[in-house]
């Protein structure tokens, strides 16, 4: 095993969570190109420089920390959700560094590090890593809006001239990721480590309504074409009609609900808002696709309405490395004896891109009470140094 310090890495942990400190319990608001996230960037690449690795932005923003030669390479994300919990992603990221750090001390294996810049989708799905591996182009990207209307393009400017070139991926032997578990499994059964089999594939799109607004005193019910009700109905109908295609692991979501003029007595003109799915399996996402596509223009055509879909943005379902993962399911067993699990990812992670350049793995903690996107999210002290532990444990067996 590794010399990991667990002290050392609680203090950086806690040291990053200062960066956009929400001021309610533990929780943090750094979502990307914000100030407290190009700050926490700043600081994370002298903490970088101070384990004896090279810096270096690229041009999303993503920042690396980088051994000389060819290195594992192990991290995540440290831009939060807008209301986001302080170990989503960051954990992964202060656990790389402390296993970077240590693996220096003790003269190998040379082990990279790096914080994807977007991975919480303020501008697409988990933007930087997508454009490193081409699951999408720089130039799609930086088309990519906004729900307050920013451009990708001109908020990755905000990192100036700190950035240098895309790192070439054949300089790492492999991508291994630590994260909380963000869900109820292992907290609920009592588990310390999950080691990740697969991560779920996700859909993701905005649509529009467009409808009349109007006076909400005079203007009949019969008459009205409003988009609020064009939505609530639309949502009725997906529920009914999803019934027979879903799995008990399959979710939908409208999260980002934008409603024009939002207003007590106008009858609403327009609504935009976002339709998000997510499955293992890509066929039923494509059957959800047509059914939310189809679902609408009904909904649209009954009530005279316009309809709008954005671009469609996704990710298909990964399965990892069986000889990383082997090596961490060997570490787990050490590090928490028959308290770890193989489970499927339900949230999405930098690795379902990493995973299209080199071999990926993955390591699970538990979430306290399964919560997570909210300023509530922890997990236990002792279950951080267990995965750290265990992440050092199979570095060092890797080498
Ligand atoms: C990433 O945070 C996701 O939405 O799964
Ligand atoms: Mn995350
Ligand atoms: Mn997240």
């Amino acid at each position: 095993m590794l010399p990991v310090d667990p002290a050392r890495f609680l203090d950086d942990l806690n040291d990053l969570r200062r960066f956009g400190a929400s001021g309610v319990g533990k929780g943090v608001s750094r979502p990307a190109f914000t100030e407290p996230d190009i700050a926490a960037r700043d600081w994370l690449a002298s903490r970088m420089a101070e384990a004896g690795l090279t810096p270096h932005f690229d041009p999303v923003g993503s920042l690396f920390g980088l051994a000389e030669g060819r290195s594992l390479l192990m991290g995540s994300h440290s831009d939060s959700q807008p209301e986001g919990g302080w170990l989503d992603g960051a954990l992964g990221v202060i656990a790389a560094l402390e296993v970077a750090r240590a693996a220096r001390e003790a003269g190998g294996p040379p082990v990279s590090v790096v914080s994807f810049e977007d991975e919480e989708g303020r501008f697409g799905v988990t933007t930087g890593s997508s454009v490193w591996a081409g699951n999408q182009t720089l130039e799609g990207a930086d088309a990519l809006v906004d729900p307050a209307g920013h451009r990708f393009a001109d908020m990755r400017a905000a990192f100036g001239d700190r950035r240098g070139d895309f790192v070439d991926p054949t300089r790492f032997s492999g991508f291994v990721e630590m994260h909380i578990e963000q869900g109820p499994v292992l907290d609920s059964t009592g588990g310390t480590l999950g080691v990740v089999e697969a991560i779920v594939g996700i859909r993701d799109m905005h649509m529009s309504f467009g409808g009349q607004q109007n006076h909400a005193g005079t203007t009949p019910m019969a008459l009205r074409k409003d988009a609020f009700q064009a939505l609530a109905a639309f949502n009725g109908l997906l529920q009914e009609r999803f019934a027979n295609v879903v799995a008990p692991s399959t979710v939908w979501t409208i999260g980002h609900v934008a409603l024009h003029p939002n207003a007590a007595s106008i009858v609403p003109g327009r609504v935009r808002f976002s339709m998000q799915w997510r499955d293992g399996d890509t066929d039923r996402l494509a059957r959800m696709e047509e059914i939310i596509r189809r679902t609408a223009e009904e909904v649209a055509a009954a009530r005279g309405m316009t309809l709008d879909f954005g671009p469609m943005l996704g990710l298909d379902p990964v399965t990892m490395d069986a000889g990383l993962r082997g090596a961490l399911e060997r570490a787990a067993e050490a590090e928490a004896p028959g308290a770890w699990r193989v489970m499927p990812s339900g949230a999405l992670h930098d690795s379902t891109n990493v995973a299209r350049l080199m071999p990926v793995a993955m390591l699970f903690v538990p979430s306290i009470g399964g919560i997570s996107h909210d300023f509530a999210e922890d997990t236990a002290e002792a279950d951080l140094v267990s995965g750290l532990n265990c992440l050092a444990r199979a570095v060092a067996a890797l080498d």
